[in-house]
């Protein structure tokens, strides 16, 4: 159960529960900055942990002012108040849960240093890409970008060359909007508020949940695919959890074991139980489960049933016909519409839904003011990419042009800007070995 004073007493944990994360690096805006005051260890004040894991905090107190309280307190309620529908019941988790936790977790960057910042960071790369493929990227990126304003202030180019092969360019777009959004509004600090948070651009439940719970000790869920798949298990749930009603169901559940004085380290305890544990494909390793006697998967035998999902809708099929031009001053890109499918990224010259045999290319690479030469065109691999709900299925030609201007919207790239400047998205990566 969470108590309404809970919520003044955000970032709170004792010697012995060992607390992994609790100091934000500065104390939540709109707090009371003389309040955010470690009370065991003075070189805590308004800062980070360098060591989260040797952190035994007895006593942080961040004062929030009314309106935020108002506004947590009202979405606990709302929390609650569903969860009063469950009929299933499991023994509290949250003890030998984190104690498996603060044994068994990852040493991670943002784990190490959980400001507001690393952690949404991380929990956005996390969305597309297992934590040991992201982390170079997060290293790159915060060594590039090391704060908000740093992210507020970078050229386009530069941030999608630091966000080139994680795909899901959106996301990094996304990311430079809120952090714009957070510099007008918010003084270059995350808001320690999870309904603010879950306002900006490109953050949803449960990233708004991570942050609010991981750095600044919110009592809120955040609840993944991971954490779905550990819920269904535990409580032998066959309930589809794709449909949005179960989820809220199983965030109920979640929250009935979410101890009020380490919501982050709770949370995070079923994100890394799910991916290295529980596992998403093959059988789960429940010999070193730390809930194996109170899972209901494994007594009834059916851990590997389950999460069930409903089956998702079929993709759209589009053929793509691409011309790769390549002339003494290099490739021919263009530049692709601000909004949509792979926004504002470069390509070669492409026609999407058309499948275009090489004559009609040749024709409309010279309506476009295109000197296409003499030399034949060659047949370019067939190459497929699967986008969410789109597969392209590509075909086309490459042909060597004379040296000469690049159309209106294209530039002509040569290798070592393809390599340093511009990005190339993964949907062309079988192009991309001709290209460098
Ligand atoms: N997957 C996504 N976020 C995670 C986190 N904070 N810890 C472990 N696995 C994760």
């Amino acid at each position: 159960p969470v108590r309404r004073e809970d919520l003044l007493t955000v970032f709170s944990g004792s010697a012995d529960s060992k607390p992994l994360s609790r100091c934000a690096t500065a104390p939540p805006r709109g707090a009371s900055a003389a309040a955010a005051v470690c009370r065991h260890d003075p070189s805590c004040e308004n800062g980070a942990m360098e060591r989260p894991q040797a952190f035994h905090c007895s006593e942080i107190k961040i004062i929030f002012p009314l309106k935020m309280r108002k506004a947590n307190a009202a979405r606990i309620k709302k929390i609650l108040t569903f969860q009063q529908g469950a009929k299933k019941q499991v023994e509290n988790i949250s003890s030998a849960l984190l104690d498996w936790f603060y044994k068994n977790h990852r040493i991670l960057p943002f784990r190490t240093d959980p400001s507001p910042y690393h952690v949404w960071l991380s929990e956005i790369m996390l969305q597309q890409t297992r934590v040991s493929a992201a982390l170079p990227y997060y290293e790159r990126f915060l060594a590039a970008l090391p704060d908000i304003p740093a992210l507020a202030a970078c050229e386009e180019e530069k941030l999608h060359k630091l966000w080139e092969g994680l795909g899901y360019y959106s996301r990094v777009r996304n990311l430079q909007k809120a952090a714009r959004i957070v510099c007008e509004q918010y003084g270059g600090q995350l808001p320690a508020d999870y309904d603010a948070l879950r306002a900006l651009p490109g953050i949803g439940d449960y990233t708004a949940g991570a942050v609010a719970s991981i750095s600044f000790g919110i009592p809120v869920p955040a609840v993944d695919g991971n954490v779905l798949r550990v819920f269904s298990r535990l409580y032998n749930d066959p309930a589809a959890v794709t449909e949005p009603a179960v989820k809220k169901a199983f965030t109920a559940r979640v929250m009935e074991h979410q101890p009020p004085d380490a919501p982050g380290d709770y949370n995070q305890a079923l994100m890394e139980l799910g991916a290295l544990v529980c596992v998403p494909n093959g059988a789960p390793l429940c010999e070193k489960c730390p809930l194996a006697h109170l899972c209901a998967a494994r007594a009834a035998g059916t851990a590997l049933e389950l999460p069930r999902k409903a089956a998702p809708k079929p993709r759209r099929l589009q053929p793509v016909t691409l011309a790769l031009l390549e002339s003494p001053a290099g490739f021919l890109l263009q530049q692709r519409p601000q909004k949509g499918l792979l926004a504002g990224l470069w390509q070669p010259v492409l026609w999407e839904g058309e499948a275009l045999a090489a004559g009609e290319v040749l024709a409309r690479l010279q309506a476009m003011g295109l000197d296409t030469g003499t030399a034949a065109p060659e047949a370019l691999p067939a190459a497929k990419h699967i986008f969410s709900h789109i597969e392209w299925h590509m075909n086309g030609i490459l042909l060597h042009v004379p040296a000469q201007d690049a159309p209106a919207g294209c530039v002509w790239a040569s290798r070592e800007a393809l390599q340093a400047e511009y990005t190339l998205p993964g949907a062309f990566k079988s192009y991309k070995k001709l290209m460098v």
